[in-house]
């Protein structure tokens, strides 16, 4: 069986202090590092660009951000939230070497695979629901009769954008049928950096892990994993916590149960 994952959500750290908080998670246990990448991608946002350069002059920096959900809305941008980019990546791989677990909140995923593969990203998880994501799950079904690189389907348990949300219990139903359709955890090591889907998922002939992400912690990880769920992202629950050493071994104890 597929080793579980534990992965803190780098969105709930101190991210003016990255890459002591990168090794912090991983002297409290955390296997891989979960990146929440999340730019201002869609076609328009060249016009986005455009109002952007127009404004900074003139509004002070807080007004500008009140409009951002307006613009994300207006725009299609694919949550109405900023992270990091490539950049980051970069700078945060000089301070570690742990798995840097791409989560692409992204209208062209495509575009960013190669400056962030560059830059030091370990693996990408997509949303199919992203325009030009079709392609990728074509190009990936292709490819998955000669091995599918694909190894993991990420079950978004909160709605994509913001850390510290209410888990969906709906979601496990998603994360059930999924397990009982894959029920293989194991395979072969695949090309690296590694692709990831998210579900709903079309094409899809082999997996090893199925992840949840969002409002996992102590209190809802039983409900992720009786459902087969054994790569974890977790936030605010190991973030928030005055021992996230003990989050992360609580819920790689309810994953191996
Ligand atoms: C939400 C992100 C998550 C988020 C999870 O868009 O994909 O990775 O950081 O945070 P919590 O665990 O606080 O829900
Ligand atoms: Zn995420």
């Amino acid at each position: 069986a597929a080793a579980t994952k534990i992965a803190p959500s780098m969105l709930s750290s101190d991210f003016a202090n990255l890459a002591s908080e990168a090794e912090r998670m991983l002297q409290s246990g955390a296997d891989w590092l979960h990146m929440d990448i999340m730019v201002m991608d869609s076609i328009e946002s060249e016009c986005a660009r455009f109002f952007w350069l127009l404004l900074v002059p003139i509004c002070k920096m807080k007004e500008i951000y009140s409009l951002l959900p307006v613009l994300s809305f207006l725009l299609r941008h694919f949550v109405p939230n900023l992270t990091i980019g490539a950049p980051v990546i970069e700078g945060l791989k000089k301070h570690t070497k742990a798995y840097l677990d791409c989560h692409l909140m992204v209208t062209n995923p495509i575009d960013y695979v190669e400056p962030l593969g560059k830059a030091g990203a370990s693996g990408f998880t997509f949303h199919v629901e992203a325009s030009k994501v079709t392609n990728i799950a074509l190009f990936l079904g292709s490819q998955a009769e000669c091995e599918s690189p694909v190894e993991l389907v990420l079950v978004m348990t909160v709605e994509p954008g913001f850390g510290g949300q209410k888990f969906l219990p709906e979601m496990m139903e998603k994360v059930r049928a999924l397990r009982k359709k894959f029920p293989s955890l194991d395979i072969e090591a695949s090309s690296s950096p590694i692709i990831h889907l998210e579900f709903p998922l079309k094409l899809l002939l082999i997996e090893s892990f199925t992840a949840v992400d969002g409002g996992l912690g102590p209190s809802t990880i039983d409900a992720a994993a009786s459902r087969g769920a054994n790569c974890i992202v977790a936030g605010s629950s190991v973030f928030g916590a005055s021992e996230p050493a003990q989050v992360i071994s609580l819920m790689r104890k309810s994953v191996k149960e």
